[in-house]
């Protein structure tokens, strides 16, 4: 038996530098604990989704990492380092251990495959399923999200679709498989305030019921507040401030994080969800 590790995922000293050199995220530890949620907040470039893919293994060629980052399926699982492990292990990984959303569904989804096929490869993957059962968990997956009419977005392309319904079935494809950990990355920024909260919601929702695990990033801090309970401040490709939601809005200690709070659109509403 393995000893009992609540953490999900566990960032030690992670430092990313392009091979010229150039250190783009340095010294950065953080952990997230099974069925918790952190927020990554900070300006564009400061290096969220660069922490995001290395945690998945998946930085652009030209870059690399070094420190620590290890996944964790449960808590009586092994921890897998994700650092220096092979491709194989890695795929292995994604999926069962951690998925992402990214801010473009359009980069999850196959242009020339129809949604219900592109649905069904993580199912029939991770979940052996064949068949009408493979096409029931399709049907169940769509409905999960809260996607109207399944059949016919079963049968359509991406580009028939609108951009919160492809970022449902980005979600619904990064949920197939169950994860411990879901990696959110600006997952509401590309779309309309309206369908941004709708979607929002659904995540929330879909966190809680499965007691995944929630690393949300983004720049906007309300959006993260809404989200999260604690937060990770990022300048720069260092963590400059982090603590909980409520400290870090009413509370904050750095001038960096004083500016985000005052930028931070909607803020208003998101401090009242923390009164709640
Ligand atoms: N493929 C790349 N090659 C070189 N530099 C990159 C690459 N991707 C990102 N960067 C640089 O790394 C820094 C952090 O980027 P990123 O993690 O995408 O920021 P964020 O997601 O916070 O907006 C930025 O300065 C960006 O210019
Ligand atoms: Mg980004």
């Amino acid at each position: 038996m393995n000893a009992r590790d609540p953490r999900a995922l566990d960032v030690n000293g992670l430092t990313i530098r392009t091979d010229q050199g150039r250190t783009l995220v340095s010294d950065l530890s953080f952990s997230i604990n099974a069925g918790s949620r952190l927020g990554l907040v900070g300006e564009s470039g400061s290096g969220k989704s660069l922490t995001a893919l290395a945690v998945l293994g998946l930085l652009p060629p030209g870059m690399n990492a070094s420190g620590s980052i290890v996944l964790r399926e449960a808590p009586d699982a092994p921890g897998t380092e994700v650092i220096g492990a092979t491709e194989q292990r890695l795929t292995g990984l994604r999926g069962r251990a951690a998925t992402v959303v990214f801010q473009e569904p359009l980069t999850a989804l196959d242009p020339l495959m129809r949604i219900g096929g592109q649905l069904a490869e993580p199912l029939r993957r991770w979940r052996g399923l064949r068949g009408p059962a493979l096409r029931r968990a399709v049907a169940e997956a769509l409905e999960q999200v809260r996607l109207p009419d399944p059949d016919r977005i079963t049968r359509a392309y991406p580009h028939e679709i609108s951009g919160g319904q492809r970022q449902r079935v980005a979600l619904a494809m990064a949920l197939a498989c169950d994860p411990a950990l879901l990696i959110a990355d600006e997952p509401t920024t590309a779309l309309d305030v309206t369908v941004q909260s709708e979607v929002l919601a659904l995540l929330d929702g879909l966190v809680a019921q499965r007691g995944m695990a929630l690393l949300f990033v983004s720049h906007d801090l309300a959006v993260v507040s809404s989200v999260t309970d604690h937060v990770l401040v990022l300048k720069d490709g260092a963590a400059v401030e982090s603590g909980s939601v409520d400290d870090i809005v009413r509370r904050p200690q750095h001038p960096y994080t004083r500016d985000l709070v005052d930028s931070a659109r909607h803020l208003e509403s998101a401090l009242e969800r923390i009164v709640r």
